[in-house]
């Protein structure tokens, strides 16, 4: 049995105080949902604030990106090991990191295994853009992003990960996709690809979310899908009680 799991990504969300304040509210909201793993990625700068709040709780915390090497002459960038004790999650692979910030999938690869070799989970994220969408080529791009992220991970430290399907197209546009739809890609170009890589019982284990506007109203919807165990989450994450309302939805439709 799959534990769902909701993460709350802010992006570039929140001061330090007012991440601080959120998962304090949050967290007596949430805490009675034990069977659902529940996981806030506030910005870097307040982590430490969260994570010091959060400490002891059940409430986890996740970071949204990081470099792959330990230390070095990388201006701006956080390492693994600054994440050390901070965070349990990591996203990697974010389309805004791809697209703004040029994260191919070789560096997302990269990231992955750092992410792992420290002892952190990556949340690893891939999805299509629009003209890929309508072209097609979903299936095919989705699923080739899959194995390149995978590169060199050893079926061992596959229960560490959790994937993201997150259709540019529906991130912070309203559209979303249906979940018919999710389900059916998650399915064959998620799902399937890690079968043909590490084996049924691995891919059966995988935690899988989906991304993109998802809202308290469609949640159920998507938790009802057979494939989809969880949600990676932006604007309705920012909102205590719209966060509540995810978690609850996913305890309920999977019986959790
Ligand atoms: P929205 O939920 O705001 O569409 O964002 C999705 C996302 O990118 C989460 O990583």
């Amino acid at each position: 049995m799959r534990v769902p799991i909701i993460a709350g990504n802010w992006k570039m969300n929140k001061t330090l105080e007012e991440s601080v304040r959120f998962v304090k509210d949050l967290l007596p909201l949430v805490e009675p949902f034990r069977n659902v793993e529940r996981v806030v990625c506030p910005p870097y700068i307040a982590l430490a604030g969260v994570a010091d709040a959060l400490m002891g709780s059940n409430l986890k915390v996740g970071a949204q990106n990081l470099h792959w090497e330990e230390k070095g002459a990388y201006t701006s960038q956080i390492s693994p090991t600054m994440l050390d004790g901070l965070a349990e999650y990591v996203i990697v692979g974010h389309s805004e990191c791809r697209e703004y910030l040029h994260e191919t999938d070789d560096i997302v690869n990269r990231k992955v295994k750092a992410a792992l070799a420290h002892g952190l989970k990556p949340i690893l994220a891939v999805g299509e853009n629009l003209a890929q969408n309508e072209a097609g080529e979903t299936l095919s791009f989705v699923s080739s992003q899959v194995r390149a992220g995978l590169a060199g991970v050893p079926a061992e430290e596959m229960a560490n990960i959790v994937i993201a399907y997150e259709p540019i197209w529906a991130i912070g546009t309203g559209r979303n996709a249906s979940a018919d739809q999710a389900n059916q890609i998650i399915r064959s170009a998620i799902r399937d690809t890690v079968e043909a890589l590490y084996g049924a019982e691995v891919a059966a284990a995988l935690r899988i979310q989906y991304g993109g506007s998802v809202k308290p109203g469609n949640m159920a919807e998507y938790m009802s899908q057979p494939d989809i165990d969880g949600a990676l989450v932006g604007g309705a994450s920012l909102v205590v009680s719209d966060f509540v309302a995810l978690v609850e939805a996913a305890a309920r439709v999977k019986g959790a």
